[in-house]
């Protein structure tokens, strides 16, 4: 019998049948090289996005994603090397203050990043604010700033899962990127390709993440985790909430004047909370002590970490202790309340778009980003607020641009008599030690 055509899996898989490990090895391996073309790949992920894969399936796809380019070795590294992933939200900053945290406390933490897209804001783009700071490098570079500093903070490589930028960007242009298999893969593919001890994840749930419903955000979770049991890795997951902004500053280098606050002892007690918890966990993976987490950060020494990468990427370590080298807006604008009573809603997407489209996020990939505009949120949950009270502050090139989103913006709160049941940030966990 001759082999399958990629027409005859597509229909497989469009019937709900499984693919075979010889099937999915042949359907990654000749998306990336080119010779299975977009539409035949974009039939297939379709077909996946409404038919699933099975725990052996997703294992096998997800095995050959990772070895469809480099992989990094760390076995050189002394210490345990372990890493945190966020599915992404808005105000999510957590990476520029936890990985100096962690990194400081003896762990090795090869953080890879990303770039914002839509509503939702990258962590390479607000490193990208401190200047000279740069995020591209090949593995050997990478390895030896982490072997140096114990930490990079950097972009995924050309050759690191180059299956996965391209299917990606398919997914992002065909309907099919919020499906629970094609996120973790893509997601557990990149991670495992770091080599790595453990993996904390930040699985975000609400309004301003991919997963809006608790129970799709557990079992994105609990796919991501079964993953990395498939291939030893030990990962554990906090599902936290994205229903609002994390902390109050939303945009680049404001986040980054925010994590800084976070690392001198201060900071958004929210952002402080998800950060020393998943310090914690990552410390817990590594076998070190959790308690160090705190004094990391009043000795000094995280901030001091932080420093010493920023110098090795090229930056200038003098802003973390002068913010006024990062980029500021031209002008701040006050939006008021317009009510008294309780914040009983504080939309996280909509502030996520309202920053996207005053230039601090980008509409397409590729798109420039404008390092100094951004949000500031003065009203969150559960605030008793008058009318009058500032809601947030907007940081601008010039007022037009403010007008622009004015109106989409204040829709962003709702204030009501009654303050809102308090609702917990972390909201569930899952891994087998937990
Ligand atoms: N982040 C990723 O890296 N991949 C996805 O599919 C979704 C979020």
């Amino acid at each position: 019998m001759s082999a399958p055509t990629v027409t005859d899996l597509i229909a497989v898989k469009r019937d709900g049948g499984p693919l075979s490990d010889d099937d999915i090895k042949y359907l990654i391996a000749g998306y990336t090289d080119g010779s299975i073309p977009d539409y035949q790949m974009a039939a297939m992920t379709m077909a996946i996005y409404i038919r699933g894969l099975d725990a052996d399936e997703l294992s096998v796809w997800t095995d050959a994603m990772l070895h469809s380019g480099d992989v990094l070795d760390l076995s050189r590294m002394e210490g345990p090397t372990v890493d945190k992933h966020s599915t992404g939200g808005v105000g999510d900053k957590v990476s520029i203050p936890l990985a100096p945290i962690v990194a400081a406390c003896g762990v090795n933490v090869p953080m890879m990043s990303g770039r914002g897209l839509g509503h939702t804001g990258g962590t390479l783009d607000k490193l990208e604010t401190i200047p000279g700071f740069t995020t591209s490098f090949d593995a050997t570079q990478f390895e030896a700033i982490l072997a140096d500093t114990g930490l990079v903070l950097a972009g995924q490589s050309e050759r690191l899962v180059p299956a996965d930028r391209k299917l990606y960007a398919l997914r992002d242009t065909t309907a099919t990127v919020s499906s629970i298999p094609l996120i973790s893969s893509s997601i557990m593919s990149k991670k495992l390709a770091e080599d790595l001890d453990g993996l904390v994840l930040d699985v975000k749930v609400g309004s301003g993440a991919f997963m809006t419903e608790s129970d799709d955000a557990r079992r994105l979770a609990e796919t991501m985790v079964g993953i990395g049991a498939a291939h030893d890795v030990t990962v554990s997951a906090l599902i936290t909430a994205m229903d609002q902004p994390l902390g109050r500053a939303v945009g680049n280098a404001n986040e980054i004047a925010e994590s800084l606050d976070v690392l001198a002892g201060g900071g958004p007690d929210d952002l402080v909370e998800i950060t020393k918890t998943l310090a914690r966990e990552m410390l817990r993976l590594a076998h070190v002590d959790e308690t160090k987490v705190d004094d990391a950060i009043t000795s000094g020494r995280a901030m001091e970490k932080l420093a010493e990468v920023i110098s090795a990427q090229g930056g200038n370590p003098a802003v973390t202790e002068d913010r006024s080298l990062l980029p500021l807006p031209e002008q701040e604008i006050v939006i008021e309340a317009t009510d008294d009573g309780f914040v009983t809603r504080c939309d996280a997407r909509t502030i996520g778009v309202a920053a996207m489209r005053l230039g601090a996020g980008r509409r397409r990939k590729g798109d420039d980003i404008d390092p100094a505009v951004g949000i500031r949120v003065e009203a969150k949950l559960g605030d008793r607020i008058s009318v009058g009270d500032p809601l947030a502050v907007v940081g601008v090139r010039n007022r037009s641009q403010f007008e622009e989103i004015e109106e989409a913006l204040l829709s962003a709160w709702s204030v009501e008599e009654y303050a809102p049941e308090p609702r917990s940030l972390i909201v569930d966990r899952v891994g087998d030690e937990l």
